[in-house]
Parts: structure tokens; C-alpha cells; sequence
């Protein structure tokens, strides 16, 4: 799917959003060699901290900011409810037992998958078929300001 040149700062978030699912879930499967991932709790637990503040946080942000003027006041609710509930795994998370850590892991890399391909696939296509030009340069503007350059020096690889 092309991307409109205005929603790219958050298609390419969504890609680091998959690799870290991708990661927890073969960490959490044990397999975590060949993704490059911990192999323990703790570690697991880190690399979802580290992506939740260093990136989540900042682009759910964005999105509720800047994408509710032209979609539908459901798919709001539905973007607000899975961006909520990814904050909620996360805050539990810091002081899970075990076992219920590992649930909640995995249950936030199946909820940032299940959204990020949502809002590929359906969110943004409707998005940019209902943005004017001028609405979608405002967007990539604030996107630049609020994804790209507050990043800068950040150690999150970006491309
Ligand atoms: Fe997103």
C-alpha cells in the first residue's frame, strides 16, 4: 500500500511497532536468538518500556491529535480503545508476577499487531481519501515537528 507522503513519519513507526512485537513474541516463545530479542523476563519487559517511551507514547499522541477531524467518530473510539488498553498492559506490566507479565507481553505485541495492520489496511487508506491537500500538509508538518525532529537524537534507528 503506497503511503500519502503526510502519514509516512507513522508508517514508519508502525514498522519499528511490528519488529518489536515480532521480537517479544519469539522471546516470549523462547526463539529469542533468532530474533535478535531477550531471552528473559526482565529483558522482554525493558525492550517494551524502552519502545513505550521512546516511540508509542509520541505516536499514539499524534494520532488522536491529528487524524480525528477526518475519520469516523467509530474508528476514533476503536483508535483511543486500543492505544488505552496498549498503556494499560504496559502499566500493569511494571509490577506483574511472572506469570501474568508473560500474558501481558504477549498480549500487547497481539494488540500493537491487530492495530498497526488496521490502521494500515483500513484507518489511514480512509484517511487519506478523505484529507485534503492542505489538511494532509498541516499533518506531515506537525508529524515532522512531533515524530522526526523531536527524535533526532534519539537511539531509535528511523528511516
Ligand atoms: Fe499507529
Amino acid at each position: 500500500m503506497k503511503r500519502s507522503r503526510a502519514l509516512k513519519p507513522l508508517s514508519s513507526d508502525h514498522h519499528q511497532a511490528l519488529l518489536i512485537a515480532f521480537q517479544l513474541k519469539q522471546g516470549l516463545a523462547g526463539h529469542a536468538e533468532s530474533a535478535g530479542a531477550p531471552k528473559d523476563l526482565p529483558g522482554l519487559l525493558a525492550l517494551a518500556r524502552r519502545f513505550e517511551e521512546q516511540l508509542l507514547k509520541a505516536h499514539m499522541r499524534s494520532e488522536e491529535d491529528l487524524l480525528g477531524r477526518f475519520i469516523a467518530a467509530a474508528d476514533m473510539a476503536r483508535l483511543r480503545a486500543d492505544h488505552a488498553e496498549l498503556a494499560r498492559l504496559m502499566d500493569v506490566s511494571r509490577t506483574a508476577a511472572p506469570g501474568e507479565l508473560r500474558a501481558n507481553l504477549g498480549a500487547f505485541a497481539e494488540l500493537v499487531e491487530r492495530h498497526v495492520r488496521w490502521e494500515e489496511r483500513e484507518l489511514f487508506p480512509y484517511a487519506e481519501r478523505h484529507a485534503d491537500e492542505a489538511t494532509l500538509a498541516t499533518i506531515a508538518g506537525e508529524l515532522e515537528k512531533r515524530l522526526v525532529l523531536a527524535r533526532s537524537d534519539s537511539k531509535l534507528a528511523r528511516r
